[in-house]
């Protein structure tokens, strides 16, 4: 009776340290993406800088519609750079989560699934990625 006990806490608490370490890894890692590719210009915390790059902190689109913050990133739009050519797949899913759950903003995770289909969608575009496809 005792060694099912045992394994019945350790079924359940492995369970339970699943969520909190994933959440970990995508803070770490978007944290390192952020600090070498969108700093520069969004500035430490996301405060962003006058009217030049907008604050991604407490921004409205960045906590909003999933799909259209995946398009942004992955197309660029004015002075926003695409960043395929430099981030990996799930690296951009990476950095938009970071940046939706971090300075106090909240949102729901997006998943690599609909990521990947995005991209796939771009990529048999004629005209491709690129600013204003
Ligand atoms: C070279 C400077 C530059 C870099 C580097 C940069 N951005 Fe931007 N970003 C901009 C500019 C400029 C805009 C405003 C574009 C516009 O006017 O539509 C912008 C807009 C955005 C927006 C939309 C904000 C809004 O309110 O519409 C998001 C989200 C964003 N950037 C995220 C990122 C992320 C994530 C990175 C790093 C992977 C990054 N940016 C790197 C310049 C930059």
């Amino acid at each position: 009776m005792k060694i099912y006990l045992k394994l019945f806490l350790a079924v359940i608490g492995s369970s339970a340290l699943l969520a909190p370490t994933f959440a970990q890894d995508f803070l770490e890692q978007g944290a390192t993406i952020y600090e070498e590719y969108c700093e520069a210009c969004h500035q430490v915390d996301g405060v962003g800088f006058e009217d030049t790059y907008p604050a991604l902190k407490g921004n409205k689109f960045v906590q909003g519609d999933k799909e259209e913050l995946i398009y942004l990133i992955l197309e660029g739009r004015a002075g926003m750079p695409t960043f395929i050519a430099d981030l990996e797949k799930d690296q951009l899913t990476t950095i938009l989560n970071y940046i939706r759950n971090s300075w106090g903003n909240k949102a729901e995770l997006i998943e690599q699934e609909q990521m990947d289909e995005l991209y796939e969608g771009i990529a048999e575009e004629d005209d491709g990625f690129g600013s204003g496809n």
